[in-house]
Parts: structure tokens; C-alpha cells; sequence
């Protein structure tokens, strides 16, 4: 297979962007990460990204709270193209991805999600999940399509949820899961793609 490149767009901490690189570093996932997106100045993402020489950029949402603007979007894709990108990986991304990013990527954005969905989609599905009195949860990594959390699903993994579990519990265990499985879907899906 060749070698993949990366882009991943995150709004968050980053940790799923260091699992992917820690899968990169180690051999288990054949690609390399070309750039990485954040509409948030104040996540680790950009930080975490720049200390391990990756190019790391800001777009800059504002003042928009949770819209994805046309017009930044089409910025968006433009920087991933002319960074060679062929697979964008959505890493706790907190905007809906629409066109035009959607079509200068068709079937080649991906997107974890912490619930077995069609459950619990949205913001901190954990919470959902406690919430609902479910007695299990768990991960997806689906393609994306113009929906919110919906689109085909590559893998999915459960995690138990305890009575004694506390959002911050479970969010912990399900990101151990989500630290393993997103390397492996995309390796699945790169292979699937013939990428
Ligand atoms: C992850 O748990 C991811 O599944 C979630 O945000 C977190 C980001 O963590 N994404 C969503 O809820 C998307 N709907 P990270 O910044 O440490 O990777």
C-alpha cells in the first residue's frame, strides 16, 4: 500500500491525533500526517501538533460559535489539497462538515464518534449514555456524509458502562478504545479505498 496522507481537523485535546501518530510512529499504520486544522485557538490540538513538527493552523470560525461557514470551509479544503491530503480524519472535530468540503473529499473523510451509533449522536454522547440508564456505549468510525453523526460505518466497539461510572469515568474508557480503533479503521478504510 502506499503511503497515506493525513489530515486531520480537531477541536478538542488532539489525544486522538497522538494515537494516530503514535500508530504512524510505530509501523502499524502506513501514512503520514500532512496537516492539521483547529477551529479552536485554546485546544491542545494545534500545540500537541506543532511539537511533533506537524503543520498545524487555526481556522478561524469566528464569530461564529458551532456554524462551519461556506466560505471557511472552502478555505479548509483548499489548504487539505494543497497539502497533498488524500484520507481527512475528523478527531473530535465540533462542526458539521458540509459542502463544499464535502465534495472536494467524497468518501474520504472519516470521523470517530463516542456512542454505538445510531445511539447517543451530538455533543458528549457519554453523558447521553449515563444519562439514558444504558448499560453499554461505545465507539464508531463511520464516513462522513452531510449528517450529523450518521454515514457508513467502518467499525464499532462497545464499552460496558459500570452503575459507579461518572462521565468523566466512562469518557476516560472510551477513549482508550478510541485510541486503538481509529488507526485501525483507517487502515481498514485505505485498504478498502485501494489509497
Ligand atoms: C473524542 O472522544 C471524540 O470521540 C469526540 O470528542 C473527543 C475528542 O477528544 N468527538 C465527538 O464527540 C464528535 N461528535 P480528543 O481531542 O482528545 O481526540
Amino acid at each position: 500500500m502506499a503511503m497515506l496522507t493525513l489530515g486531520i481537523l480537531g477541536s478538542g485535546s488532539g489525544s486522538n491525533m497522538q494515537a494516530i501518530l503514535d500508530a504512524i510512529q510505530s509501523g502499524k499504520l502506513h501514512a503520514r500526517i500532512a496537516l492539521v486544522l483547529s477551529d479552536n485557538p485554546d485546544g491542545y490540538i494545534l500545540e500537541r501538533a506543532k511539537n511533533h513538527g506537524i503543520p498545524a493552523e487555526l481556522i478561524d470560525c469566528s464569530p461564529h460559535k458551532t456554524k462551519f461557514a461556506e466560505e471557511i470551509q472552502k478555505e479548509t479544503a483548499d489548504k487539505l489539497k494543497r497539502a497533498g491530503v488524500d484520507l481527512v480524519c475528523l478527531a473530535g472535530f465540533m462542526r458539521l462538515v458540509k459542502n463544499p468540503l464535502l465534495d472536494a473529499f467524497p468518501a474520504r473523510i472519516l470521523n470517530i464518534h463516542p456512542s454505538l451509533l445510531p445511539a447517543f449522536p451530538g455533543i458528549e454522547a457519554w453523558k447521553q449514555a449515563i444519562a439514558a440508564g444504558a448499560s453499554e456505549t461505545g465507539v464508531t468510525v463511520h464516513v462522513v456524509d452531510s449528517g450529523m453523526d450518521t454515514g457508513p460505518m467502518i467499525v464499532q466497539k462497545s464499552v460496558p458502562i459500570d452503575p459507579s461510572d461518572t462521565p468523566q469515568s466512562l469518557h476516560e474508557r472510551i477513549q482508550i478504545v478510541e485510541h486503538q480503533l481509529y488507526p485501525e479503521a483507517i487502515t481498514t478504510y485505505a485498504q478498502r479505498l485501494e489509497l
